[in-house]
């Protein structure tokens, strides 16, 4: 199941016509694309993700207008950066599976894989830019900017101790900033970008942001490739300490924690998942997760007639956790 959760799959549901709509006119986007590279373009394109960016795009605009061509619009670009994003990740990663099917990187070398990245990212500011209002583009341009500094202190990180305001940050900038922009996006349509509605969905958006980089974090470690239809293990492959080796080195002994923080690689992944379940981490995890999305419910609360679908995204993102 695309969701691994029946009760977000039935809170997509509820976007089918508008998400199918969306797909119809991502897939359109590739004709601009040079004849040439035209069919790779469009393999990166091609419908297949979980679409939590535009979903929250809609869930952020209160009128559920979800037709109108601008939304539209709005939620294909944070959808194109965000695949643009991915295929750089996975040539970074060295990842061969996503999706349930080879990366881009895996099907046409990092070169080009790039390269294709480059020009999706390109074509998402173009989108940005053409007829918006002005603090679009000016966002977009800033959230790229934000991703891109999150992916590198990620990477200056690697190998090193990482202590949680480290992981916050590192998380907030490559994952949280695209899910908050994606509020920003649906919200500020209707409401304005200095409307009360559009400043508390995007703190919500950044705190559902956090949570889903958390949830990816521990599948990573807890979940099979045959679930997550992405190559499993590559944070310890190379040596990223995220939440579940956190919280593993804050339950630790000092003494043991310390030496495994110097050397990770001291013990097989096997045995490193053994002493995180019987350690409780990912307990531990699933309840820092939960915190997360709690914020995001305490920021929108207030705004009865705005905050249901929001909220109801907020439900759905909950339930994907598994029960530790
Ligand atoms: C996935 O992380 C990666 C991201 C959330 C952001 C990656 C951002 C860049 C590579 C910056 C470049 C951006 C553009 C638009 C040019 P992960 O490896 O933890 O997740 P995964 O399990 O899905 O691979
Ligand atoms: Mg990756």
């Amino acid at each position: 199941m695309k969701y691994q959760n029946a009760r977000f799959e039935k809170f997509a549901e509820s976007f089918e016509k508008h998400i199918s709509e969306l797909k119809s006119y991502l897939k359109k986007q590739a004709a601009s694309f040079d004849v040439e590279v035209r069919k790779q373009a469009a393999e990166c394109i091609k419908p297949q993700g979980k679409y939590l960016r535009p979903l929250l795009v809609y869930s952020s605009a209160p009128s559920k207008k979800y037709s109108d061509k601008e939304l539209q619009k709005r939620a294909a670009a944070v959808e194109l950066i965000h695949l643009a994003s991915l295929i750089h990740d996975d040539v970074i990663d060295n990842a061969d599976l996503r999706r349930d099917e080879e990366t881009i990187f895996k099907k046409f070398g990092a070169r080009t894989a790039i390269l294709l990245g480059d020009a999706i990212f390109a074509h998402a500011m173009g989108l940005s830019v053409d007829g918006n209002a002005p603090e679009v583009s000016s966002r977009a341009i800033a959230v790229v900017k934000t991703l891109s500094q999150g992916e590198i202190m990620q990477t200056l990180a690697l190998n090193r101790e990482t202590d949680m305001a480290r992981y916050i940050s590192i998380i907030e900038g490559k994952t949280a900033s695209l899910f908050e922009f994606a509020c920003f996006l649906g919200a500020s349509l209707e409401c304005g970008a200095q409307s009360e509605w559009a400043k508390a969905a995007q703190k919500a958006g950044k705190a559902l942001g956090r949570a889903y980089q958390m949830y990816d974090d521990i599948c990573d470690w807890d979940m099979a490739e045959s679930q997550s239809g992405k190559t499993a293990g590559t944070d310890f492959i190379s040596e990223k300490q995220t939440l579940p080796v956190i919280i593993l080195l804050k339950t630790l002994p000092k003494r043991e924690s310390a030496k495994l923080s110097k050397n990770l690689k001291s013990h097989s992944p096997q045995d490193l998942r053994q002493m995180m379940s019987e350690n409780g981490v990912f307990k531990k995890c699933a309840e820092i997760y939960e915190k997360e999305v709690e914020k995001a419910r305490a920021a929108i609360a207030k705004f009865v007639g705005k905050n249901e679908k929001l909220l109801e995204f907020c439900d759905a993102i909950s339930s994907m956790m598994p029960k530790y």
